[in-house]
């Protein structure tokens, strides 16, 4: 029998794309949004060996599950923390008496903003209760687990329609709207599903353990990646759309974002030696796709 990768998380946007790649050799857990052949759990209430009975069936699982939100976890910190650290925390600790390797994906989000282009050395000085709990599970993975990677994502988009994503939600945007306000001042470094889940399974093939950061390898605002997408677009109706810069400290989010979240994502190049897709390039791609 082959062995699968257990996709903890199935339902989630990135488990999605996972599971769509890897096929029959992945299985996936779903907690409220079923997904065909999958299975439940609900990672609050339940330990993971309560349903997973063959772990011997797995060779690594990638932990996708959680509020991905940081205005939802700052909102109950008490609820983001218990699913979040205390739920994941024991989900590693299971994982690592069966000695599988696993997959912790983090976020851009452990650094503090306050000068971009982080690489892996920088020590996380998170500012949003999101970070902190991002950085809290990191450190636990990294002292009791000898075969782990940790990947800090910047934010990651897709191609397809309506997925609600970065440049398919603007697509929407410039169709129905006259005017689009944009944040000008939070740099970061947006990354396209499809690049997240090969350099993710590359990683694993290589078992190249460790901390890695995964983005585009240089930082932008929204406001200079609507402005992209315009001109791809090339689509008079767009034009026609008025666009207003702003901040991002503009909109009513319970925390202030960190304001450049920039990453160095040159370790992960070379360690994986695919190519992670410039945005301009996907970006392109989105527009001939969904013209
Ligand atoms: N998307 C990004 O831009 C981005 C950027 C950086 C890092 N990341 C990280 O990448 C991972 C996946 O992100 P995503 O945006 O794809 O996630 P997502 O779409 O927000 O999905 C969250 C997942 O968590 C599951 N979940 C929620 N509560 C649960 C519970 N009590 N027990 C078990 N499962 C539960 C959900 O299951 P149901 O839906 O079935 O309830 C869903 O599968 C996360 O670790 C996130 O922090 C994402």
């Amino acid at each position: 029998m082959t062995k699968k990768i257990l996709i903890l998380g199935g339902s989630s946007f990135i488990g999605g794309h996972f599971l769509n790649r890897l096929g029959n050799q992945a299985t996936g857990t779903y907690n409220s949004r079923k997904i065909p052949g999958g299975i439940k759990f609900d990672a609050v209430r339940q330990n993971l060996s309560q349903v997973i009975k063959n772990p011997q069936e797995f060779t690594a699982a990638v932990i996708l599950l959680g509020d991905t939100h940081p205005d939802s976890c700052a909102k109950d910190k008490k609820r983001s923390e218990l699913l979040n650290v205390k739920s994941i925390k024991e989900i590693v600790r299971t994982l690592n008496q069966w000695q599988l390797p696993l997959i912790f994906t983090s976020t851009e989000f452990v650094y503090d903003g306050k000068k971009g282009n982080y690489t892996e050395k920088e020590v996380p000085r998170p500012i949003l209760t999101y970070g902190k709990q991002k950085v809290a599970v990191e450190k636990f993975i990294q002292k009791i687990c000898p075969q782990h990677i940790i990947v800090r994502f910047g934010k990651v988009y897709g191609s397809e329609r309506d997925d609600g994503t970065l440049f398919t939600d603007w697509i929407n945007q410039l169709k129905t709207e006259k005017s689009i306000r944009v944040a000008a001042d939070q740099i970061f470094s947006p990354v396209y599903v499809e690049d997240v889940v090969r350099a993710i399974l590359k990683l694993l093939e290589k078992k190249a353990w460790g901390l890695y950061n995964l983005g585009n390898e240089s930082g932008f605002s929204r406001l200079q990646l609507l402005k992209m997408l315009i001109s791809k677009m090339n689509d008079k109706q767009a034009d026609g759309v008025k666009i207003t810069a702003c901040s991002i400290d503009d909109f009513p989010l319970l925390e202030k974002r960190p304001k450049n979240v920039s990453l160095n994502t040159n370790k992960i190049r070379r360690i994986t030696g695919i190519n992670i897709r410039p945005v301009g390039q996907v970006c392109e791609l989105i527009v001939n796709k969904l013209r």
